[in-house]
């Protein structure tokens, strides 16, 4: 496997390959590499000639009170990791290299990024969509990676990839979870014992809004109050938001329809938790018919 940290030469190594004729994937992330990363790693290997996978903590997705000193960065394991799941080109760049002195430039969307997540970190997005073209840009892949667990990050990238003509293909794989339910995540290693046994309430509240959809529940208020309460049964838990949203455009739904979403966030303590469920809505209900609880796949 080979090692890049300079941004210059990962530009080179991908224009070797396509005039090659090389199919390139890429899963971008932070770092912390666990399950979830791997199956998105594998998905990729599958989907291309010549893997990257880029590990670079952005600091420019961070809130100013947000956790950039302190995320894990084990970089060896990493290594390790990505080197056993055949990934060709490791690419690690330092924080000066990918925004040197005089970087100007960022990319920004417009409703998507300031709803959910965009309200609670408003700048989060922006520095989201800016690292994500600047990788797009030196790697230049035929296929890129992302997972369901950053639902709203999907989407925007998705969205960001079409209005810029970027050309890559981006595939969404679903959230990888801990048997009891919980969306495996970087984050999860700053929950103390007693924390991460509550931190399964946010899928369970998800889970009690998709069964109450199954049972014919369309009104909003209703599902939103199924899941506020649930998560209101743990002590530890605040909610941020839960809310039932179209799963395309992600704007607020007053009765589920169509493709939805649940989306939520909740705190345990200092440690932010996100994840969501699509599901599938038939026009009518059906005595006995059966609502698909969808996990996406657009590839
Ligand atoms: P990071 O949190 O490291 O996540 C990298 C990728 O792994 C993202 O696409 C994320 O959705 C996916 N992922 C994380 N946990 C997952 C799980 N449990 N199941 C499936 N996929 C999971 O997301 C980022 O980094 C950054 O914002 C990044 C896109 C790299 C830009 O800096």
């Amino acid at each position: 496997m080979n090692i890049i940290t300079v941004p210059r030469a990962m530009a080179v190594w991908s224009r070797r390959l396509h005039r090659e004729g090389v199919t390139i994937g890429l899963v971008p992330t932070m770092g912390a590499l666990h399950e979830g990363h791997r199956a998105l790693i594998r998905k990729a290997r599958l989907s291309c000639d010549a893997l990257v996978v880029s590990v670079f903590v952005n600091p420019r997705q961070f809130g100013p009170a947000e956790d950039l000193t302190r995320y894990p960065r084990p970089f060896a394991q990493d290594r390790a990791l990505c080197a056993h799941e055949g990934v060709d080109v490791l690419f690690a760049p330092s924080r000066e290299a990918m925004y040197p002195p005089g970087f100007q430039t960022v990319v920004a969307l417009q409703e998507l990024a300031r709803r959910w997540e965009g309200t609670v970190r408003p700048h989060h997005f922006q520095g989201v969509a800016t690292v994500v073209t600047k990788l797009l840009c030196l790697v230049r892949p035929h296929v890129v990676v992302f997972g369901q667990k950053d639902y709203q990050q999907a989407l925007l990238v998705q969205r960001l990839v079409e209005d810029l003509n970027l050309g890559a293909r981006v595939v969404v794989h679903p959230t990888v979870r801990e048997p009891d339910g919980l969306a495996l995540s970087s984050r999860n290693v700053y929950l103390t014992t007693a924390q991460r046994r509550a931190a399964p309430v946010l899928y369970r509240a998800l889970r009690a809004g998709w069964a109450a959809i199954r049972s014919g529940i369309r009104s909003e208020a209703q599902i939103s109050r199924i899941m506020h309460d649930t998560v209101a049964a743990e002590p530890l838990a605040q909610v941020d938001y839960l809310a039932l949203c179209d799963a395309r455009t992600l704007e607020p739904l007053r009765r589920a329809a169509g493709k939805v979403a649940l989306l939520g966030a909740i705190r345990i303590g200092k440690v932010r938790l996100i994840d969501n469920l699509l599901v599938t809505v038939p026009a009518k209900k059906r005595t006995g018919g059966r609502i698909r609880l969808g996990e996406q796949r657009s590839d």
